[in-house]
Order: C-alpha cells, then structure tokens, then sequence
C-alpha cells in the first residue's frame, strides 16, 4: 500500500482546530502497528518525514536534480537525437530549481519544435511559468487594458512595474528596479484582484502569489509564506501579489507576526537581491493595512483603483453589450451609463448577466420583448436594492478560513 502526498493530509490535519495535538502522529503510530502485526508494508511519499516514521522507518531522500537527472527525464519525452543536441549543464546553470513536472512540460513542449536546441530550451523557461506558485492555466485569462476608467493605474503599473520586469536589456542598461512595495487600493469589486490575474499571465515565472487560502489559520503559515519569498528571490526580478492584504492582516486575530514578518522581508529583499522582488499589496482601503507598514516608507508607490465614471460605465456597458444579438445588443448604453452611477465594475458586470438571464427568459416564455435596455435598467436597480439591504446588516465576523484566493470568483 502507497500513501502518497502524507505531508498534504499532516497539514490539513493540523489546520484544524482540534484539541489533542499529535493527532497525526498517533494515526501513524497505529497504522504501522497494524501493518506490522499483518506483515504487510507501507510506503509513504512526503517532504518531510514526522517522527513516528523517521524512527521506524527505512528512509530514502530524493535530492536536488543534477544536468543528469534533467536529460534522464527529458529524454523520456521527447527523440534522442533533440537530447543529443541539449546542453543540460547549461539548462541547469540557467534554472537549477525545476521539478519532474516543470521538465515535462518544457520537454513535450520542444519536441514539437523544429530546430529544437538549448538556447529554445532556456527561451521557453524564460517565458513560461515554471517557476511560480500560481497555476496559470487556472486564472481566468485578462488583460489590465479591459478594465476602464483607471488609466492612470495601468500607465504606472506598465511603467514601473512591468517594463523592469520585462524588458531585461533595458533594466540591465539603466539599473532599472521594480518598486519594492507597491500599494494597490481600491473599494470592493473596483477591479484589484483582476490586475493581478492581468499581472499573473503576463510576467508568468516571475509572479508569485499569497492569499487567504495560505492563511486559513495553519501551524505552517510561515513557512509557506517563506517559501513563496524564497522562490521570488531565486527568480527575481519577480513579484510577490498579497491580494487582500488587509483581510489577511485583520485575520491575525491581534498576532502582529505577519507583518512584522513582512517588514522582515521587504528588508531582507533589498540587502539579499537588491531589491528586485517587489512586493505588491492590495486592500479595499490603506487605511486598513497595519500603520507600521505605511509608515514605514517600503510602500513607494501607491495606487488607487476607482468606481468608474459615467464614460467609464458607458465603455464597460459597450464592451460587454455591443457583441450580443441586436435585439439586446442595441441596448442604449448611454442610459444605462446614467442609470448606474456609484456602482462598481463588478456590480455592472453582473448588471448585464442578469439583464441577459431577464431578456432570455421573456425570449424562452415568448413573451412580449422590451426595449434591451429595460431588461439592464431592471438588473440595475435589483443590484442597488441588494446592496441597500446588505449594508444596513452588521459586516460578518471574517473567519480564519476564509478563502479569497484567485479561484474564488
Ligand atoms: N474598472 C473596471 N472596468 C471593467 N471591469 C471591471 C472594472 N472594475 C472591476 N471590473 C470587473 O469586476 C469584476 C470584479 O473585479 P475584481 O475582483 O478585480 O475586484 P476587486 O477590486 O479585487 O474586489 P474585492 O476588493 O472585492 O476583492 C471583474 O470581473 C472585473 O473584470
Ligand atoms: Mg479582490
């Protein structure tokens, strides 16, 4: 019997809140016991051994992969004679880190290439995101240029964001340097965390991610949020995105650890990497993040996204509305523009959903159809009644589960 991952069920185990602590390890002590009485083996695959297994245990460590092991497993996927032409020291020199799945992807990914060589190799790690703690393909692909109304945003995270980021000739020529803390506040559903998925698929490897699924309260907190520094550091220049950061601040519960561990950090960064990780904070407002960070003067650049004007209302209105079917599509999107001030980008995002979820329904039960703009008009003001209902009750309790990940949409 294979138990594989133990390491993921120890730590759900302990991110739980359970009063007898070495739960895990007594499972394990009796499982082995069992199995010992039966005569049976069992083989566990983990990271990092807990003691009822070390002691009991035969131990085999997988070390860190040499050129070797990078040919071994490339050559598994793709024709020896592409193997032939690598030069994996040199693939190892350029990234030293990568694992089995990362070497897979890149291999299967270059033996559909002609004139496959060692600099197409590195070409594709540069570019591809092997590096970071995000899963690329599970981010809803966006791009910051959809979001309206906050152009100002956009034209200093191009500029001091991505371009030293991106732009390695240049940033080598002028000593170009991301910002070391960058503030990105804004109210609810104003268009924050979407910058980040942009900024995710845009710098690929060299974005990485801490949000409230990290949290959740687990004994090993710490070390996860160390990790994900680490792996910045080892890829700088890169980025570390704390979406919410004042969520998972305000789940501290009074502990001031994880900021005075941030404070750590972001000085860490600037003697260890000269400063070519930054750290990018977002928060529904400033005012909310810990004064010790904002004082301290690492937060160089602060930027602010907004509720869309009335141009920006009519342009998020005719991005989403003028590709449907005419009859709801040459809906008036200057009244609806008018009709929708002080709501958030999301709020009209989710005003046409459900303008379209109206319009389909009279459509299906062929009924009489409105004017298009009457069924938006009408996903307005449900939208406004909403929010007037939920602000007058009391804000709930944040839990420490919370999840605010990227997933949570
Ligand atoms: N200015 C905008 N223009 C176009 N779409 C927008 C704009 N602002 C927000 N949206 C859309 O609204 C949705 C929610 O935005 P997002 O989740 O990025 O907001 P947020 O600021 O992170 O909110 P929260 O503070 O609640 O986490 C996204 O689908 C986004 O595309
Ligand atoms: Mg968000």
């Amino acid at each position: 019997m294979i138990v594989d991952d133990l390491h993921l069920v120890k730590d759900i185990v302990e991110s739980c809140d359970y009063q007898r602590r070495h739960l895990f390890n007594a499972v394990i002590v009796a499982l082995l016991s069992k199995a010992h009485a039966a005569g049976q083996r069992l083989a566990f695959s983990t990271d990092n051994a807990p003691p009822p297994l070390a002691n009991r245990a035969h131990t085999w460590d997988i070390c860190d992969f040499t050129p070797a092991d990078y040919q071994a497993i490339c050559s598994a996927y793709f024709d020896p004679a592409i193997a032939r032409r690598l030069d994996f020291g040199e693939i190892h020199r350029f990234a030293p880190n990568l694992n089995a799945h990362q070497l897979r992807k890149a291999s299967v990914w270059l033996s559909h290439e002609l004139g496959a060589d060692t600099a197409r190799f590195i070409e594709y790690l540069t570019t591809h995101n092997l590096a970071s703690n995000v899963e690329i393909e599970e981010v809803e692909p966006v791009d910051w240029n959809d979001l309206r109304g906050v152009d100002d945003v956009i034209e200093a995270l191009e500029a001091k964001i991505a371009l030293p980021l991106e732009d390695r000739v240049l940033a080598a020529e002028l000593g170009l340097k991301p910002k070391r803390g960058v503030l990105l506040a804004g109210p609810p559903g104003t268009g924050k965390t979407t910058i980040g998925r942009a900024l995710a698929h845009r710098l690929k490897s060299k974005f990485f991610l801490i949000d409230g699924t990290m949290i959740a309260g687990s004994a090993n907190f710490y070390s996860s949020v160390n990790r994900v520094f680490e792996a910045a550091k080892r890829n700088a220049p890169a980025i570390v995105f704390i979406d919410d950061a004042d969520v998972i601040f305000e789940g501290e519960h009074g502990e001031r650890g994880l900021y005075r561990y941030l404070l750590t950090m972001l000085d860490g960064l600037e003697s260890e990497s000269a400063g070519r990780v930054c750290v990018m904070m977002t928060a529904m407002e400033a005012s909310s993040l810990p004064a010790a960070i904002l004082r301290s003067g690492r937060v160089e650049l602060w930027l602010e996204t907004r509720l869309p004007d009335e141009a920006a209302r009519a342009s998020i209105f005719r991005d989403k509305i003028s590709c449907l079917p005419a009859t709801i599509g040459a809906a008036d999107v200057a009244v609806l523009a008018a009709a929708s001030r002080g709501l958030t980008g999301a709020d009209l995002k989710a005003a046409v959903e459900d303008g379209k979820l109206l319009f389909a329904h009279d459509k299906a039960n062929g009924k009489q159809l409105k004017a298009p703009e009457q069924y938006f008009l009408a996903a307005i003001e449900t939208i406004r009644r909403n929010r007037r209902t939920y602000t007058k009750k009391k804000r709930p309790q944040l839990t420490e589960a919370l999840s605010i990940g990227f997933k949570a949409e």
